[in-house]
């Protein structure tokens, strides 16, 4: 069974503004990738598809560099608007996307019941 959780409220993200966010997930699900594109916001787990660590090792600085996520271990590279890497080793595969919905100003995600992926 899915659960809702709150992730934020305030400032909405401008666009190409970037995020990395705590939270309460099982290992490696610890964080999340927020980023306000021209298509709207997209969130994902912080979570390399290459090994399972977080693109920014740690640091919560947003790792993004001309329109891409990339992963500070070994610089795959992810659209932002779609998750796809499109260069590095793990070509091909995708960010985990959470589900979202803004409701009076707060921003929620999707999750499991442990607070990883929904299944
Ligand atoms: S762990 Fe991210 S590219 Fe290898």
């Amino acid at each position: 069974m899915a659960k809702r959780v709150r992730l934020f409220e305030g400032t909405p993200l401008a666009t190409g503004e970037c995020r990395v966010l705590p939270h309460q997930g099982p290992v490696p699900y610890r964080s999340l990738l927020l980023s306000m594109t021209d298509r709207g916001l997209r969130v994902y787990f912080n979570v390399c598809r290459h090994v399972p660590v977080p693109l920014d090792a740690g640091s919560f600085v947003a790792p993004v560099d001309d329109g891409d996520w990339v992963c500070d271990t070994h610089g795959a590279r992810y659209d932002l608007s779609s998750g796809y890497c499109h260069t590095g080793p793990c070509l091909g595969s995708s960010l985990l996307p959470v589900r979202v919905e803004l409701e009076d100003g707060v921003l929620y995600g999707w999750f499991g019941e442990d607070g990883g992926p929904e299944t």
